[in-house]
C-alpha cells in the first residue's frame, strides 16, 4: 500500500494548452529511406509503461522482491509494479535529479529489492560515474537495473546495446515523446515475448492521431480569476491507476509508429530540440520567480522538455489560465525526499520539441515574463 499526494485541478477549469506539448507528425521531419535499425533485441510495446511492466516482470518484481524507484516520478513509472502486485520503495534524489547514492546503497543493503529504476530525466543522461556506481550497487546486491530512457531516446540508443536478454539490465524508451508518432514503448534486455499485432483500424487511427497531435489550439479567453486554485488529495493505493490498461500490456505498438521512427530525421529533430532548449534558457534568464533546472545541455543531448523551477507555486494557475502547455508531476507517492516534495508543485515541464514554431516560443516566453518577472 502506497500513500499518494495528488494535486486535483478540477476546480481550476484550466483551458487546453494553446501549443502542443508533444510533437505531431510533419512531412519535413521524414525521409523516404529508412534510417539505421535500432539496437538488436528491442521489442515494441504500446507505451513505455508496458515496456516497464515487461522489464519489471522479467526482473522478478512482485514474485521475488520490490521495485526501488526514484522519489520524483510520474504514476506510469510505478503502475506496472503495482500491476504485478509488487511492493515499491523510493530513493531520494539531489537537486539535479541524480540519485543520492548513500541513501540508495542503504536501501539496497536492507534487502528485498528485485529491480532498481534509474531515470534519465528530460533527455539529459545521468553522469557516467553515477550510472557506473548504481550498476555496481545492483551487481553487489543481485538487483536488476532498469534504465528509464522514456525522456531520452538517444540515451536509449547508446545504452541498449549494453544489455543482453536475461542479463539483468533493461533499457526502456518512450519514442512517442520524441518522434511524431501516436504510440510506442521500447524494451531491450528482456527475453522476447509474443506481442499481439494491432488491427488496421487502430493503425489508421494512429496516423490520424499523430497528425492531429501537433495542431495548435485556440487562445483561451482571459480568465477572470487567476488566484491559486485546486487542492491536494491524499490516498492510499495498491492498484495501478486508470493510466495502466492491463489489456494493452501484451500488444505490439503500431506498425505506423515504427515506420515513423525509422524514417524520421534523427539528427535534425535533435538539433531543433537543442535550439529550442537554448531559446527557452535565454527567454527565462533573469526571471525573478523561476530558474531553469539546467541552463545548458551536455554535448549531443537531445532534450525532451525544458524543466523550469518556480520559487513557489503561487503563479501556476495564472500560467495555466494563459493556455501555456505545462506538465507537472503533481501526483507523487509520499517519500522522505525533500527535493521531490518541492519539485512536485514547483517544477514545470515545458515543451522544446521539434514541432514548435519561433512565434510559439516567443509567445510562451512572453507569458512567462508577464507572470514571473
Ligand atoms: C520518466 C518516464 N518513464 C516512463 C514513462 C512511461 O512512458 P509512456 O507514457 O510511454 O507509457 C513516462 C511517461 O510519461 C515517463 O515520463
Amino acid at each position: 500500500m502506497l500513500e499518494f499526494l495528488r494535486f486535483d485541478p478540477t476546480a481550476c477549469h484550466f483551458p487546453a494548452p494553446v501549443v502542443p506539448v508533444l510533437p505531431g507528425l510533419r512531412l519535413g521531419d521524414l525521409r523516404l529511406l529508412a534510417g539505421p535499425a535500432w539496437p538488436a533485441h528491442g521489442q515494441h510495446f504500446v507505451r513505455g509503461r508496458y515496456a516497464l511492466a515487461a522489464a519489471y516482470a522479467a526482473a522478478g518484481v512482485g514474485a521475488r522482491g520490490a521495485l526501488l524507484a526514484p522519489a520524483y516520478h510520474c504514476r506510469t513509472m510505478l503502475d506496472p509494479a503495482l500491476a504485478l502486485g509488487g511492493a515499491i520503495g523510493l530513493y531520494p534524489l539531489q537537486d539535479d535529479l541524480s540519485p543520492e547514492l548513500g541513501a540508495l546503497a542503504a536501501r539496497l543493503a536492507g534487502g528485498g529489492v528485485a529491480a532498481l529504476l534509474l531515470t534519465h530525466y528530460f533527455g539529459v543522461p545521468q553522469a557516467a560515474a553515477t550510472v557506473a556506481a548504481v550498476q555496481e550497487l545492483c551487481r553487489r546486491h543481485g538487483v536488476a537495473l532498469v534504465e528509464d530512457c522514456a525522456h531520452a531516446w538517444q540515451v536509449a540508443l547508446q545504452r541498449a546495446p549494453l544489455c543482453q536478454p536475461g542479463g539483468g539490465h533493461y533499457v526502456v524508451a518512450s519514442p512517442s515523446k520524441f518522434f511524431g508518432c501516436a504510440d510506442g514503448g521500447m524494451l531491450w534486455g528482456a527475453p522476447p515475448q509474443a506481442l499481439a499485432p494491432r488491427g488496421w483500424l487502430q493503425e489508421v487511427r494512429g496516423w490520424r492521431d499523430a497528425w492531429r497531435r501537433g495542431r495548435p489550439a485556440r487562445h483561451p479567453a482571459p480568465a477572470a480569476a487567476q488566484r491559486p486554485c485546486g487542492a491536494d488529495v491524499r490516498s492510499r493505493e495498491s492498484a495501478p491507476s486508470h493510466q495502466f490498461q492491463a489489456a494493452l500490456a501484451a500488444s505490439s505498438g503500431l506498425a505506423g509508429s515504427r515506420w515513423i521512427m525509422r524514417h524520421s530525421r534523427l539528427e535534425r529533430l535533435a538539433g531543433q530540440r537543442r535550439q529550442h532548449y537554448a531559446t527557452w534558457a535565454a527567454q527565462v534568464a533573469g526571471l525573478a520567480l523561476a530558474r531553469p533546472l539546467w541552463s545548458s545541455l551536455p554535448d549531443g543531448c537531445a532534450p525532451y522538455m525544458f524543466p523550469l523551477l518556480l520559487q513557489d507555486d503561487s503563479r501556476f494557475a495564472a500560467l495555466k489560465h494563459a493556455g501555456l502547455p505545462i506538465w507537472r508531476w503533481d501526483e507523487l507517492a509520499s517519500s522522505d525526499c525533500e527535493v521531490s516534495g518541492r519539485y512536485r508543485l514547483n517544477l514545470l515541464h515545458l515543451p522544446c520539441h521539434q514541432g514548435l514554431e519561433a512565434d510559439q516560443l516567443e509567445w510562451m516566453g512572453s507569458q512567462l515574463r508577464r507572470v514571473l518577472a
